[in-house]
């Protein structure tokens, strides 16, 4: 009954979290820091294939009573109905609160990285990098809202998410997961998100705890391959990687998971500087850092500089790891316990930890309530929420190529519709969909429609003939697909990526498969005119068919209405208004992003000309065109303290009403560390109607424009800086 007593005086959160340490044994505060998984405590081995999963009352009391694990976290391989979830949940909490001596909640966190994807009957959202798409924070908001509300519903108050890496590597299999190659962008967009998942308070019932991952460089790998060498010197860390979390941390957030690879040498979860330093000490994080999926063995295994757990745990903790995601056993806080009695991890050391825990616990209300109340969710699943995920997948489409205004077609034409995307659910979800790699369809929610499906509800099945095409790398029907192509008044080809995530999407080359670009070039020979349609984790190259096509429509991983916001588009319900958050390659051998700097557009003909990329970032099209003029700024001399304004004016100059992303962009003329080209600085997306002009401002200051110099220190310097938006530019004079 101590905690009863404890919230009976109702002290600060810094008084309960004290009088409970105080209490507690060595024991029950490894406890706390220890991470199981969900089938460490469930009948039969970790990952055997389960219809069902029941939990095993022996493994229970040795790991939650025994052991005082203090968080669990995912669940089987199918995913759980919201009852279930609760089922399971309830019964480790009652265990717990029944016959542990502190009664001390359990914090459950699981993955909900596009809606509560491990919750039967959630609304799939688009993934991170569609977010991005939009241009539009509001729409991640509302999808961090979503995501919060649906997996409260199922009992769960923790999420591992958002990423908030940056990723400039296109090769990694996980760059759908985050917010694209963009700094500010990813600042913006982790924003928006949590402020959506958080709301005002964490204990709110709709609302969750956020964990943002994964702490740091995890989207810069050097190979391209998951949870793989970053080199990087600490300065463009600071640039490029630090940024979005430190935004995130200005907003309160509970935890942080480290990146499960090394930086410069030294594996991240036993980087002290990075964690103890730079995360809790310079960026100020109160939550609790979490360890990776085994990422304190994998300094073992993988990283090799431990040479067996006890060196591990010693390592890791010692870096300032707080909670260790060991998800099968309980031997790490074994080990703590011994390191601790033996002085070589300070019990202090360890009080800080079990405090960012407990503070966390108590923050959420899990104190006051472990239970949740199902009829306290009548929006599960609701329709206001399915169409927030059609709305976001409409705003995320990107029309990348458009001749002679092909797109949108009409409704009374006869289209053939084929690729291994054009009729899959998997295709658009991608990995994380109701299962980890998300490639099993018996999961797939009934009802929702593949793009074929949505195509024969806008033009009817008797205009539309279908067929696979190929897999994801074989040929299936190319052949016959091509006899077809000659009774259609279009071809729409439907490109897509295998869903997966984490080593299964290490990929060995980021062209599509050749026998989807092969399709392509059988289908090209009828004549009709060919739209490509992008299902993909990553840009994946496509250039030896590029010119094949008269439109392409990015469609990134849109989630479950996918297929009928892709429909929407092409039949022109809607107009795309999505633009590239990443550079969409043209070569292998060219990967850059926008940022680059100008030695690297030095050709073999010592021009500047070597930049180019199939599409570039920030781009996109409409149905519809925009006109900017009166780039205007109030002072063309800007002092040090004064803010700068901007504003330009944007008209629609075409005839249908269209969504616009105005996209500010500064660079540095001279600087004393090499510069980039050009720097997104701000953005906003505006809605205009045909005729319709506005101006929209933007107002800057001396932060904006600074660097990270080598001696990692964020500096503006004096000097010309050249703005740009749209088709226009300006350079001022940026006096100290
Ligand atoms: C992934 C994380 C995830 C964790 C828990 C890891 O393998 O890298 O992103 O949050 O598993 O499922």
């Amino acid at each position: 009954m101590v905690s009863a007593q404890i919230l009976a005086s109702n002290p600060s959160l810094d008084e309960r979290v004290e009088k409970l340490l105080s209490q507690m044994t060595l024991e029950e505060k490894a406890g706390q820091m220890t991470n199981i998984g969900l089938m460490a405590i469930a009948k039969g081995d970790f990952w055997m294939k389960r219809d069902t999963v029941e939990l095993d009352t022996v493994k229970m009391r040795d790991l939650l009573l025994l052991h005082h694990v203090g968080s669990v976290q995912n669940l089987g391989t199918y995913p759980f109905s919201r009852q279930e979830w609760r089922k399971n949940i309830d019964a480790i909490q009652n265990l717990v609160m029944q016959e542990s001596r502190l009664k001390i909640p359990v914090l459950y966190g699981i993955d909900a990285v596009h809606g509560a994807n491990y919750t039967e009957g959630s609304v799939l959202l688009p993934h991170q990098l569609a977010l991005a798409a939009t241009w539009n924070p509001a729409l991640a908001n509302k999808a961090g809202e979503i995501t919060s509300y649906e997996i409260r519903a199922s009992g769960i108050p923790l999420n591992f998410s958002p990423v908030l890496d940056v990723c400039k590597q296109p090769q990694w299999g996980r760059i759908f997961e985050t917010f694209g190659e963009d700094t500010y962008l990813t600042s913006e967009f982790g924003a928006a998100m949590i402020q959506g998942m958080q709301g005002e308070n964490i204990s709110n019932e709709y609302r969750s705890a956020v964990c943002l991952k994964h702490f740091i460089g995890y989207g810069l790998p050097a190979s391209g391959k998951d949870r793989t060498p970053v080199y990087m010197p600490e300065h463009l860390l600071r640039q490029i990687c630090l940024p979005p979390f430190r935004k995130a941390i200005e907003l309160g957030v509970s935890s942080v998971m480290i990146n499960s690879g090394s930086v410069n040498g030294m594996p991240c979860h036993a980087d002290k500087y990075l964690i103890t330093d730079i995360l809790k000490g310079e960026l100020g994080f109160e939550g609790f850092v979490i360890s990776d999926w085994e990422d304190v063995t994998n300094l073992i295994s993988n990283h090799q500089i431990a040479k067996d757990e006890r060196e591990a745990v010693k390592l890791a903790v010692n870096a300032g790891i707080d909670v260790c995601m060991e998800p099968y056993d309980a031997s790490f806080a074994t080990h703590l316990i011994d390191l601790v009695k033996s002085n070589e991890v300070s019990i202090e050391r360890v009080n800080d930890a079990v405090r960012r825990v407990l503070k966390v616990k108590f923050k959420l209300g899990l104190f006051e309530q472990q239970q949740t109340d199902a009829s306290k969710y009548p929006k599960f699943g609701s329709d206001e929420f399915v169409q927030a995920s059609l709305e976001t997948a409409h705003e995320a489409l990107t029309l990348l190529k458009n001749d002679n205004n092909i797109l949108p077609l009409g409704k009374n034409k006869k289209v053939l519709i084929t690729g291994v995307a054009a009729n899959s659910l998997n295709y658009l979800n991608g990995g994380w969909s109701r299962t980890w790699r998300g490639v099993d369809t018996s999961f797939n929610d009934t009802g929702k429609k593949t793009i074929y499906e949505a195509f024969a509800d806008k033009i009817g099945k008797e205009n539309l003939t279908y067929f696979d095409g190929t897999t994801y790398n074989e040929d299936v029907n190319t052949a016959q697909t091509a006899l077809a192509a000659s009774q259609a008044d279009y071809i729409v080809v439907c490109l897509g990526e295998v869903p997966a995530t984490e080593k299964p999407s290490d990929i060995e080359d980021l062209t599509f498969p050749q026998a989807q670009l092969d399709l392509v070039k059988a289908l090209a020979k009828s004549g009709k005119p060919i739209i490509l349609i992008l299902l993909e984790a990553r840009p994946r190259i496509f250039t030896e068919i590029e010119a094949l096509a008269s439109a392409v429509l990015m469609a990134y991983l849109p989630g479950n209405e996918g297929g009928r916001a892709i429909a929407n588009v092409v039949f022109g319900d809607v107009n795309p208004s999505g633009k590239l958050p990443i550079t969409y390659p043209r070569y292998t051998g060219s990967i850059w992003t926008y940022d680059h700097t100008k030695a690297e557009e030095r050709d073999v003909n010592f021009g500047y000309n070597a930049f180019n990329p199939l599409y570039e970032f920030g781009f996109g099209l409409s149905y519809t065109s925009f006109k900017y003029s009166n780039l205007t700024f109030e002072k063309d001399t800007i002092n040090f303290n004064d803010d700068i304004h901007i504003s330009v004016d944007v008209k629609n100059i075409g005839d249908r009403s269209g969504k616009e992303v105005v996209q500010l962009y500064s660079a540095d003329i001279v600087a004393s560390l090499v510069p980039t080209v050009k720097q997104l600085r701000r953005f906003k997306k505006i809605e205009l109607q045909p005729g319709e002009s506005r101006k929209v401002h933007f107002t800057l200051n001396h932060t904006d424009l600074s660097f990270v110099n080598q001696q990692n220190q964020s500096v503006t310097e004096e000097g010309d800086f050249k703005f740009m938006i749209g088709n226009l530019s300006k350079t001022i004079y940026f006096k100290k």
